[in-house]
């Protein structure tokens, strides 16, 4: 392998520690600058502080290429590529909260020769605005499209990458195209301002088909088709294609629920009301509600029941609760007057402070036993492989609600379950008649 450009990388966050293993992977030495001491100390030790699939892996296999440290000027010695991958999470009014990049970014001074390549998710303008305060640095936009649970994935195998820049960085963005160039993916160049555009813009996009989709489900639900079938029918058109067609309790994570916002508000500022967001993010709001109508379908009241929750991340493969819909569920049913007991097989921890009164369990059957009501809210594989009849056997009642159309309901209901999905009213007419 010829020498590879080494990289900067300044925060050892979600995507800083993804992209810093995966350019390692690829042959870069990497600098990873993070200001937490003891997050240094620990990648140092080998530990990893968050939960995504092969990343521990990566990380240790190319220990050797990946420094870590809280010194800026270390970082600023070397590489000419600095990527800046901090949080930029809303605030109250919606907008992004730029303090973290800004941080950064007067750290990072105007070292002669070399290039901020902004990997955080900022409005449209910040590269720009970044740019005329300190000339002298390059600046690129590269957006990450990592979704958690398959970021090194997502990272390794991209769909494309987007690197833009505005006239006089060229050997920047050539430089940062570069380092992708073994990836074999289109590579996006454009002004800075639409690249930061493109990401804004593809994530308010996902969550529209999302909300579109639950709406769907809502109609469904009124009128007897099932959504799975329909998406399934829809997705095979390759103008509306057949992912992220999934109905459910909702979008949440932190990068949709911020990003739809905050495009919102950009336009706002902007002098334009975006009246199509305003709508995927009530309708994404709504949707996490939706489990109580099914559940007082069969229930009377839900004062002093027991409901169990299957899964508490925001989804599969992350330990990650940001936005989770199971905070607003588990809300929503303590205000009923419910006892509410859960299980996700990695997010507990994080679970226990931001829900201090759900009871937390030690596996799924336990969280079962003697509910009145089960709620599956993440689809985590292991949930497929529960044994339905001992479900039944062990739950005071045995109703579930798939809030994600996760299970196959005609085992469910075969087992003994009273079975409620999002968007499928028709299944129980279909089960009876099999
Ligand atoms: C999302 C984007 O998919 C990434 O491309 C982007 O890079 C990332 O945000 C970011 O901006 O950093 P992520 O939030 O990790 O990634 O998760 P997704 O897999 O997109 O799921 C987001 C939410 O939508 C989850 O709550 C999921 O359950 C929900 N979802 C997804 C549905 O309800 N239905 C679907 O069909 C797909």
């Amino acid at each position: 392998m010829s020498e590879r450009e080494p990289i900067g990388v300044v925060g050892a966050g979600w995507v800083g520690l993804v992209t810093a293993a995966c350019f390692a992977e690829l042959g870069h030495r990497v600098v990873v600058r993070e200001i937490v001491p003891e997050k240094v100390e620990s990648l140092r030790r080998g530990e990893i502080p968050i939960h995504e699939p092969g990343l521990p892996e990566l990380i240790k296999k190319n220990a050797e290429r990946l420094t870590f440290t809280t010194d800026m000027a270390e970082l600023l010695d070397g590489p000419r590529l600095l990527f800046v991958c901090v949080q930029t999470p809303p605030t109250y009014s919606g907008d992004a909260d730029l303090s973290a990049v800004q941080r950064a970014v007067g750290e990072i001074g105007e070292p002669d020769g070399k290039a901020l390549v902004m990997k955080s998710t900022v409005p449209v303008g910040t590269g720009r605005t970044i740019h005329r305060d300190a000339p002298e640095l390059a600046y690129v936009a590269c957006p990450e499209f990592l979704k958690e649970g398959t970021a090194v994935k997502d990272f390794l195998e991209p769909d494309r990458v987007v690197v833009g820049f505005d006239q006089g960085d060229e050997w920047a963005a050539d430089a940062v195209a570069a380092a992708y160039e073994p990836l074999g993916a289109p590579i996006v160049r454009t002004d800075l301002s639409s690249a930061e555009m493109i990401k804004l813009a593809s994530n308010a996009y996902l969550a529209t088909k999302i909300s579109f989709i639950n709406e769907i489900a809502n109609v469904c639900d009124e009128v007897g088709a099932d959504v799975t079938e329909v998406a399934r029918g829809m997705g095979m058109d390759p103008r509306i294609g057949d992912r992220f067609l999934n109905a459910g309790l909702g979008f949440g994570g932190s990068c949709f629920p911020k990003d739809t916002q905050a495009l919102k508000i950009l336009a706002g500022n902007s002098g334009y009301h975006f009246q199509l967001l305003n709508s995927v993010i009530e309708v994404n709001e709504l949707q996490k509600r939706r489990v109580m109508a099914k559940l007082s379908k069969h229930l009377d009241s839900l004062v002093g029941k027991r409901v169990a929750l299957l899964g508490l991340a925001f989804k599969p493969d992350t330990d990650d609760m940001r936005e989770a819909s199971s905070l607003v569920l588990a809300s929503r049913l303590e205000g009923e007057g419910a006892t509410v007991v859960a299980f996700d097989p990695v997010a507990e921890e994080r679970a226990r402070q931001l829900l201090p009164s759900v009871e937390m369990a030690g596996s799924a059957m336990e969280t079962l036993e003697a509910a009145d009501a089960a709620v599956l809210v993440t689809e985590w594989p292991e949930f497929a492989e529960l044994d339905w009849t001992e479900v039944a056997k062990a739950m005071n009642n045995p109703l579930l609600v798939d809030g994600r159309n996760f299970l196959d309901p005609d085992a469910v209901r075969a087992a003994g379950m009273t079975y409620e999905a999002i968007g499928r009213p028709g299944l129980a007419d279909r089960s009876a008649v099999s």
